[in-house]
């Protein structure tokens, strides 16, 4: 009764033994190449996690442009192989480009390939406080792949410091301070403008300008006219190359009306308005700080002294 079983066996276990040796072996071979770090070599080494393109994890997400400059907002899709880049503005989801073609009616757009670095770079001229925000870099992948970007617009603030409308006696050095901050770009120059007439400083004992930055954000620009005169009054103007212009206005109040009066032409109308010029800046100056006013009618009872001595 056990022949047949036995039998069977007999013939059976060989063939199972040599199975189940070749199975061990695979076995052993699999737990040995697992223990041995070649494999994790080999996938940092082909990047194997990634098939198709992905998105090099050093693409910016944060981009700050500085009003009227051009941005540049770079996509680096690795393995992009024959997939299309589009960019696609969030507010209204507009597709701006695809590849190099733009598809927005808006010159200001325009996307570029860098093969070097596997960039698709979105160009965005003389930006705009309305291009801020949000921007999708999409690759035709299906499922499609995106990678946002923020885009930042900076707007500069320009202005000269002190009150809009300045008073100075004749003869006083004037010094008109003009900052700029907020500014990532330093401006290549800065113009001055008397009522819309370029200032310039060929003669430097007479007037000098200058033009200093301070700090990573801040330009400033410095009008000095020495010993002023009555014709130096006007409406001055900063204007830098890359923004708009900061203006103030210059009344060069002269010392020698009195003189001019007794030669018997307007002088007489003038001085009363000279006073009325310094009287306005006073009282506002008195509104704001009292105890400054103090300070100002002595400093105005000396010019009154002085210019009643200059009169004889
Ligand atoms: C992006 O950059 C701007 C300016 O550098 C900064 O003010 C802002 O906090 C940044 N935003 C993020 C989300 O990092
Ligand atoms: C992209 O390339 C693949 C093979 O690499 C091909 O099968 C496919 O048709 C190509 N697609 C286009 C749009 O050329
Ligand atoms: C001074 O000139 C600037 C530009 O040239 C102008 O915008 C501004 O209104 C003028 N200011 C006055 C008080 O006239």
């Amino acid at each position: 009764m056990t022949s047949p079983v036995s039998l069977e066996l007999g013939t059976l276990c060989p063939k199972m033994i040599s199975a189940w040796i070749l199975i061990l072996a695979e076995f052993i071979t699999v737990l040995s190449c697992g223990e041995a770090p070649m494999p994790r070599h080999t996938v940092k080494r082909f990047s194997g996690l990634y098939t198709g393109p992905y998105f090099d994890p050093t693409t910016p997400t944060n981009i700050t442009a500085q009003l009227g400059t051009h941005a540049y907002l770079p996509c680096k899709v690795k393995q992009l192989g024959n997939k299309s880049v589009s960019w696609i503005r969030r507010r209204d989801a507009h597709i701006l480009t695809v590849d190099r073609y733009t598809f927005i009616a808006d010159e200001r757009f325009q996307a570029f390939l860098v093969e070097a670095s596997n960039t698709w770079t979105l160009q965005v001229k003389y930006v705009q406080p309305r291009d801020a925000g949000q921007y999708e870099c999409q690759v035709s992948t299906e499922p499609k792949m995106s990678h946002f970007i923020q885009l930042n617009v900076v707007v500069p603030k320009i202005e000269i410091v002190g009150e809009a409308e300045l008073y100075v006696k004749a003869g006083s050095t004037v010094s008109l301070r003009c900052v700029i901050s907020r500014s990532l770009e330093e401006p290549a120059y800065i113009f001055w403008y008397r009522d819309s007439e370029r200032v310039l400083n060929y003669d430097k004992t007479l007037i000098d300008i200058r033009m200093e930055r301070i700090g990573a954000d801040t330009t400033v620009g410095t009008l000095i006219i020495y010993n002023s005169r009555r014709e130096d009054s006007g409406n001055y103007s900063c204007s830098p190359s890359n923004l708009d212009s900061a203006s103030v206005m210059l009344h060069v109040l002269n010392g020698e009306q009195p003189a001019a009066m007794q030669h018997g032409n307007s002088g007489a109308r003038t001085r009363p308005a000279d006073w009325r010029w310094v009287s306005l800046p006073l009282a506002l100056l008195a509104a704001r700080k009292p105890k400054l006013l103090l300070l100002a009618a002595a400093l105005l009872i000396l010019i009154a002294c002085h210019e009643s001595d200059d009169g004889k």
